[in-house]
């Protein structure tokens, strides 16, 4: 017996031929959340024709967008003029969710400050789908959530709201959200899309509806295992980051170079992925959906999952040891040392440093005395006290002047061999440089 028959077995009636199945809508596809899940899936959509609302309410996104301006990496203001022109609308009516045949919610899952999940952003788009919400409409949620909150949270609500039944009057899936900024081999449309419904029906809309967007599309049992699946691919990340960043500081000790060693390990044509040391880890993603599925472990269970607890604290603690590198290598106190950042955004070549571990590196030199600069192409507002902005214009002499620089993100943009010889003392924790000037993790 599969999970789906399990669900809500006598609701299952949204058939093709439930009688508000084909009412007429404007939209075929509201959009709510309008950041770097909802635009990509947005313009995506817009390009198989389909007429796509955007809802946010955020009047800053908005304004920006119907200015012409993407706020996002994977678009460019190009592409938000296209989307434009091919009828896509972004706004702060909520409305356009009633005249939609399908509303895909892209908000923000963040931890709380106790570490554990925070879905106030998932609570306020769900109440207010479920305010607008019509029959027959298919509901799906894509944020990244912990398993059972589309059946738990999301379904309670949108019904609560709605006066509608799920699965009988509407239809609910969860489909996570694939993303991964900057890439330009994987986007929207060639990554496999993996879906689960409340009911099977449910499913059946959800694979229909993403048919015509990517593809591939994945479905599977029910809305916990697409959940699930989600923070599976993040959690094995994770872990395995943690993994090499504890290989390289025991290496380092060993006198063993990891880059070698990784490099060497990697031309197994099978059986091994290579993941690489850093600083730590960042973004929305990795540092955060791990904890989302240890939370509910802890909760329903009463045991924690020791092998996302010890990757966190590893990855966490990831940041400290690089100051401890940078001392070393500097021979003297960190104390009214200059150290120059390069590169502070969680990843390379793109501008978003949501999670960076470049802040805890930042603020750990601070807190030791240091006088810390930045310099990220990307990056022109920074919000970490104490810590100085470098210009182009006044990055070589920051990298000339400063005792010690530490190239944090391997921007495109870095000449690493050069910055290594200009500097008086390198640390590169991307394992990028090739000359003997540079020191590496
Ligand atoms: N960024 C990524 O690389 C990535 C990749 C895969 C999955 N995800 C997941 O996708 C989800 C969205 O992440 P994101 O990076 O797109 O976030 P984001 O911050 O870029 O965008 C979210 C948007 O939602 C809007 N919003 C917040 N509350 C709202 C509400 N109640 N109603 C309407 N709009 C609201 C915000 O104003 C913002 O514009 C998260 O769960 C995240 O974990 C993100």
């Amino acid at each position: 017996m599969t999970t789906q028959t399990l669900l809500r077995p006598t609701d299952d009636v949204l058939t093709s031929s439930a009688p508000h199945r084909d009412r007429p809508t404007v939209y075929d596809v509201a959009i709510v959340g309008l950041g770097y899940v909802g635009l990509p899936l947005a313009q995506e959509a817009c390009r198989t024709g389909m007429a796509v609302a955007g809802y946010d309410l955020s009047t800053r996104v908005v304004d920006g967008l119907l200015q012409g301006r993407s706020h996002v990496d994977d678009l460019s203001d190009t592409d938000i003029a296209t989307m434009t022109a091919a009828g896509f609308t972004p706004g702060t009516d909520t409305s356009v969710l009633a005249q939609a045949a399908t509303i895909v919610i892209c908000v923000p899952t963040p931890l709380s400050a106790t570490g554990g999940p925070d879905l106030g952003a998932v609570r306020g788009a769900v109440r207010t789908v479920g305010e607008q919400l019509q029959p027959g409409t298919l509901v799906i949620l894509e944020s990244t959530t912990y398993p059972g909150t589309t059946e738990e949270l999301v379904a309670p609500m949108l019904e609560e709201f709605s006066g509608l039944r799920a699965g009988r009057d509407f239809a609910l899936a969860f489909s996570p959200e694939r993303v991964d900024p900057g890439n330009a081999r994987f986007g929207i449309r060639n990554t496999p899309k993996v879906v689960g419904g409340l009911t099977a029906t449910c499913t059946e809309r959800a694979v229909e509806f993403y048919g015509r967007v990517v593809d591939r599309v994945v479905p599977v049992r029910s809305t916990r295992e697409a959940e699930t699946a989600k923070l599976l691919e993040n959690t094995y990340r994770q872990v395995n980051i943690a993994l090499v960043n504890e290989l390289a500081r025991a290496f380092h000790e060993l006198d063993i170079d990891v880059w070698d060693v990784i490099g060497a390990a990697e031309t197994k044509p099978f059986g091994f992925q290579a993941f690489r040391p850093g600083v730590g880890v960042g973004g929305h993603c990795i540092p955060i959906d791990p904890m989302y599925l240890n939370h509910q472990v802890r909760q329903q269970l009463g045991r924690p999952l020791r092998m996302v607890e010890l990757a966190q604290e590893i990855n966490t603690s990831q940041p400290a040891y690089v100051v401890t590198r940078v001392a070393e290598l500097l021979g003297r106190p960190l104390a009214g040392a200059h150290v120059h950042l390069l590169g502070v955004t969680y990843k390379a070549n793109i501008a978003d440093d949501r999670e960076s571990p470049a802040h805890p590196l930042a603020e750990l030199l601070v807190a030791a005395g240091a006088h810390v600069t930045f310099h990220d192409p990307l990056v022109r507002e920074w919000d970490v006290a104490g810590v100085q902005r470098v210009t182009d214009a006044g990055q070589a002499a920051a990298v000339a002047g400063a005792d010690a620089v530490v190239l944090v993100q391997d921007h495109d943009q870095y000449d690493v061999d050069a910055l290594a010889g200009a500097a008086r003392l390198f640390l590169d924790t991307k394992g990028k440089a090739t000359t003997a000037a540079a020191h590496t993790l």
